[in-house]
């Protein structure tokens, strides 16, 4: 059985269609969900899925602290969704080519330091483009810098409003980074 451990900031409806997901793969499951976030409603989808969480400080990210978890827990993939801290180098290196993320756009584009989330969808918004989408890729030490896994593309109509283009972006996501990942294990 492998073992998938979800480490996110917030909502975590990508966490939710992960879990669910493996619900129907027999080797492989989420055992472990963690965040920076002491309020990240992400916590409250662990708990009604009876999955053990956990959350850390930048701190006991940066000191080994959470590293020395992911390896006691036994993890194989560390899957990040909604995820806005820099992965340190001593998890990293812990875990070659086993951190993958998700970004809610077509990388390098829009990717970087402060472009997560909404700010995404409002620069997207506001260069005029007319489509966007999702990049799946391994994590490595530069932000949003790992190899590519997969790109999807959606198109944007001229009306569409930041929160419309999230929305579509979310279904991409929903679609893909489960079966991705489920390839990838
Ligand atoms: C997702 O759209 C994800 O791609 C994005 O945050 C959202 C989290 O939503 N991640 C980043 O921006 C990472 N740089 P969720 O908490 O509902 O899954």
């Amino acid at each position: 059985m492998k073992k998938i451990a979800i480490l996110a900031s917030g909502n975590g409806t990508n966490a939710e269609a992960i879990i669910r997901h493996f619900h129907s793969v027999p080797h492989a499951k989420v055992t472990l969900i963690g965040s920076n976030k002491e309020e990240a409603y992400v916590l409250e989808r662990a708990k009604n899925h009876q999955i053990q969480s956990f959350t850390f400080s930048k701190k006991e990210l940066d000191n080994g602290s959470v590293k020395a978890l992911l390896l006691l827990k036994g993890i194989d993939l560390v899957v990040l969704a909604g995820f806005m801290m820099k992965i340190p180098e001593n998890i990293i290196d812990a875990f070659p080519r086993a951190i993958v993320n998700i970004h809610p756009a077509l990388l390098p584009k829009y990717g970087g330091k402060g472009m997560y989330g909404m700010h995404v969808h409002t620069a997207v918004k506001a260069a005029g483009d007319t489509e966007t989408g999702i990049t799946i890729h391994w994590v490595n030490e530069h932000y949003d810098e790992g190899e590519i896994i997969l790109q999807e593309k959606v198109a944007i109509a001229d009306s569409d409003t930041p929160e419309q283009i999230a929305e579509k972006v979310h279904e991409l996501e929903y679609k893909y980074y489960p079966k991705v990942i489920e390839s990838l294990i």
